[in-house]
């Protein structure tokens, strides 16, 4: 049986599958969600000690019942995110577009990292995957949707690390993973997939103990 255990919420294709394969070869095991099947993931699954669960971010229920005990996992990671309208326009936005960005990438996760946290042993790791999009110090504006919803995510997972996970001594990770070849990140990013998990993993492994940080692939810190 493996030692370390991880639950990545958001595994189905790019990050969030790159690095359910990542921790699977080192040994981990591997607690992975997709919201409808994913092949790919089922394929990865067969060969290493991983489970396939179905979840949505937005749906506090679909977790609910993921069958893990009490602090049984090393880490969890909310990885799910979207992009959000493609006019991605302050001036243009819909409160269903503002609605939909921000519960899939800020108060869903959000939400998910406080309800599962008693999953995660004391002096574990709660992470996020955000953007550097999300960090208002760096921003000169555009994507409009996408940069807020990563700031207010940002902002609630610092707020989970004060507020709920510091009585257990559990870092909390905002992970920034680069610009990546994803149906997300497209054909012209900087990074693939093995390169940014391989960093991502070694930031994650090598966390918690309480805290919280906004961080990159290579683990450098980055501006709140
Ligand atoms: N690629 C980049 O350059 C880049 C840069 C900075 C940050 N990020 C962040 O990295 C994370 C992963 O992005 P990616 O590039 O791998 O994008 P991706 O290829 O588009 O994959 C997005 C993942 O999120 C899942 N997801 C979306 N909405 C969900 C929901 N409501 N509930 C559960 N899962 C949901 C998707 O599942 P389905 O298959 O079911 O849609 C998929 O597994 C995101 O949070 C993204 O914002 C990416």
């Amino acid at each position: 049986m493996a030692d370390k255990s991880i639950l990545i919420i958001g595994a189905s294709r790019g990050i969030g599958l790159g690095l359910a394969k990542a921790f699977a070869a080192r040994g981990w095991h591997v607690h992975a969600t997709e919201r409808d099947r994913s092949d790919d993931l089922h394929a990865a699954a067969e060969n290493n000690v991983m489970t396939v669960h179905t979840a949505d971010v937005t749906d506090p229920k679909s977790y609910a019942g993921l069958g893990l005990d009490e602090g049984s996992l090393d880490v969890i990671l909310i990885n799910a995110g979207i992009t959000g309208a493609d006019h991605q326009d302050a001036a243009k936005a819909t409160a269903e577009e503002v609605a939909h960005v921000m519960m899939t990438n800020a108060f869903g996760p959000a939400r998910a990292g406080k309800e599962l946290l008693p999953l995660i042993k004391d002096g574990g790791t709660l992470g996020f995957t955000t953007s550097l999009m999300g960090s208002i110090a760096d921003s000169s504006g555009g994507y409009d949707l996408y940069r807020t919803s990563k700031a207010a995510q940002n902002m609630l997972a610092k707020g989970t690390a004060e507020q709920d996970a510091r009585g257990r001594d559990i870092q909390v990770l905002s992970l920034h993973p680069g610009w990546v070849q994803t149906d997300m990140g497209g054909p012209d990013a900087t990074l693939t997939i093995e390169e940014s998990v391989t960093g991502l993993a070694d930031v994650i492994a090598s966390a918690g103990g309480g805290g919280y940080r906004f961080v990159d692939y290579k683990n450098a810190d980055l501006p709140f």
